[in-house]
């Protein structure tokens, strides 16, 4: 997911409404993808800009409520302030936006939906004006209080200060912020500089995105300035797709050939499928066990113009062979189940949602999945581990209990542990060969 400007299509207190519903649904355990997922059109670029932000500032908030509120007010009530109070931070920090008298009244307008109405009202008008003159009054200090606004879990925070002793602040202030827009280009259709051209026609600025971690790339393009896919020129026809430039450095690892048999064993919705196909026409098999999230290739696949007789979309579990013909790969790309806890910035509740225990039962699916499609490649052909994690479990720790229980796989140079930055999310990458018999 990725933020765009905040568009107005939406009376802002049913914005402030819905946002704290869905709010209520990621602290019940849902997805946000999921509950986003479920919302109008005109909805959701709104409803999705005022929750990411609320989870952004999370732990900012809870400190203000906690100052001006003696009795925890319930939840409905906390999430609608969490939404006005990501407001003012969010004001704050980039000085445009709401006016603050705006934020108050439409925040007290969307305690309609709640009973007792009177009660909400009164105290959530209460509450924003102490919050907008605390805000106001912090905002004039030179250092803000809290560098890292977000809330991430107790253990969350212990493994990254454990394994990343010097960058682990520096990470987590990171995913704290708004992911930029990053665009890949679609190589079947046009090159980088050509769609470059396109986008200033259209009156909008790019730069180039040349390298991550020491792998180059010719299709990413970032935009400083979001706007809504509506506005990419030839988006519906396929030019283009919204893609991290730390995730667009795995087609070019795994460097498809013409013919190459590739499998996908975790595709959907289908991002590096997609890339994949754009570099070179291959013979494809798009796994995927989720049914629901199945059909997101199909979808990706048929706006991008990339559906062929060599490109099949297939239900099932590539930590078994049910499914599969017996045909070895020539390549692997295997994007993992995971935590997900290097892409927080494009998915603030992620951090809400794992549990400490979800590690190691996520490091043995893993290695499930690893185990069998090691047996679907073919002698010295390559299989490219990924996941977009920053914990040691599910990156290094894996490729080398990999190795050791594999002496004929051949580990070849690849970025290991990429680390979230301005430019791109946090993703483990290690490429291992098969030796022959
Ligand atoms: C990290 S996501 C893949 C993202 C995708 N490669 C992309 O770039 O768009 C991992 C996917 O693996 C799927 N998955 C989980 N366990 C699986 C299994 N045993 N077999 C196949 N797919 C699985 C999940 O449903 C999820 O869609």
């Amino acid at each position: 997911m990725t933020d765009q400007k905040t568009p107005r299509s939406l009376p802002l207190s049913e914005a402030i409404t819905i946002s704290a519903q869905a709010i209520g649904e990621v602290m019940a355990g849902r997805s946000l993808t999921e509950v986003l997922d479920q919302l109008d059109v005109h909805e959701r670029p709104i409803v999705q800009s005022l929750t990411f932000d609320a989870l952004r500032k999370w732990v900012r908030s809870q400190e203000f409520i906690e100052q001006f509120i003696p009795k925890a007010p319930p939840p409905e009530v906390e999430y609608l302030l969490c939404v006005a109070i990501a407001l003012f931070l969010q004001n704050g920090v980039e000085g445009k936006g709401y006016a603050i008298h705006t934020i108050v009244d439409q925040a007290v307008k969307a305690c309609s939906e709640y009973e007792p109405t009177m009660y909400a009202k009164g105290l959530v008008n209460a509450v924003l004006r102490k919050v907008s003159l605390a805000v106001q009054a912090e905002n004039e200090k030179p250092y803000p209080p809290d560098p890292i606004p977000m809330f991430f879990p107790p253990w969350w925070r212990a493994s990254l200060k454990r394994n990343y002793s010097k960058a682990w602040q520096a990470m987590l202030i990171q995913q704290a912020q708004r992911a930029p827009l990053i665009l890949r280009v679609n190589a079947k259709q046009h090159t980088r500089q050509e769609y470059q051209d396109l986008l200033k026609q259209a009156g909008i600025a790019s730069e180039l995105i040349s390298e991550i971690a020491g792998v180059a790339l010719d299709s990413a393009l970032l935009l400083r300035e979001p706007v809504p896919v509506s506005d990419l020129p030839d988006f519906y026809s396929g030019a283009v797709s919204v893609q991290d430039a730390g995730a667009q450095i795995a087609a070019v690892l795994l460097d498809p050939k013409p013919g190459d048999r590739i499998l996908d064993a975790c595709a959907a919705p289908g991002g590096k499928t997609a890339h994949l196909l754009e570099l070179a026409q291959c013979d494809m098999i798009a796994l995927e066990l989720d049914g629901e999230r199945l059909g997101k290739i199909g979808g990706n696949l048929d706006r991008l113009r990339l559906h062929s007789n060599a490109v099949q979309v297939v239900r099932g579990d590539a930590s078994k062979a049910a499914w599969w013909d017996g045909k070895p790969f020539d390549k692997i790309l295997l994007d993992a189940p995971c935590s997900a806890s290097g892409i927080v910035a494009r998915h603030p509740d992620i951090p809400f949602l794992r549990r400490e225990a979800d590690i190691k039962a996520l490091q043995q699916r893993q290695r499930a999945i690893l185990e069998q499609a090691w047996k679907m490649l073919r002698p010295e052909g390559t299989l490219l581990y990924v996941t977009c994690s920053v914990f040691p479990e599910e990156g290094e720790e894996q490729a080398i209990w990999f190795s050791a229980e594999h002496a004929d796989a051949l580990r070849l140079s690849a970025p290991g542990q990429i680390l979230p930055a301005e430019l791109n999310d946090g993703f483990y990458y290690a490429l291992f060969k098969k030796n022959g018999p």
